[in-house]
């Protein structure tokens, strides 16, 4: 994975470090025991925090980016610049590829951080991680 310049600035970054590896304590996940932690950044700045909710229908667990996008769209976010992940590996962990897929609705050019414990990060952009990405002008629709 590379690390290319993004959007956001040094203080940024160390912000959004902190509270993505702070996330991972709203974590619910006794089955997987893999604390996951997300917080997406909203167009201005705002912060919209997330993390796994697992269920013991193991097909029906909700990933942490996920949990994010559902709080923030149903609070009136609908644009994102950044996405901060981490985990309780310790090290990056990136988005699985339904994640992608939902982060791809609303923020296509969207920046994913992703954090190891230490707060050290490598980030991709979206278009990196989902080449060739389906989204809403496929259908012909343009997003509310
Ligand atoms: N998980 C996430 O929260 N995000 C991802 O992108 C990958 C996987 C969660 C789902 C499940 O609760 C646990 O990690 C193990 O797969």
């Amino acid at each position: 994975m590379s690390t290319p310049m993004g959007r956001l600035t040094a203080e940024e970054i160390k912000v959004l470090s902190a509270k993505t590896i702070d996330a991972r304590s709203l974590s619910y996940s006794p089955y997987s025991k893999f604390r996951v932690g997300a917080v997406l950044v909203a167009q201005d700045g705002t912060h919209i925090e997330g993390a796994n909710v697992e269920n013991a229908s193991y097909g029906a667990c909700i990933c942490a980016e996920q949990t994010a996008i559902v709080k923030a769209v149903t609070t009136g976010y609908k644009q994102f610049k950044a996405i901060g992940v981490a985990s309780s590996s310790g090290t990056y962990t990136s988005p699985c590829g339904i994640c992608r897929q939902v982060l791809r609705e609303f923020a296509p050019n969207i920046e994913i951080y992703m954090f190891a414990a230490d707060g050290t990060f490598v980030m991709e952009p979206l278009t990196a991680m989902l080449p060739h990405s389906f989204g809403p002008e496929d259908l012909d629709v343009v997003p509310e």
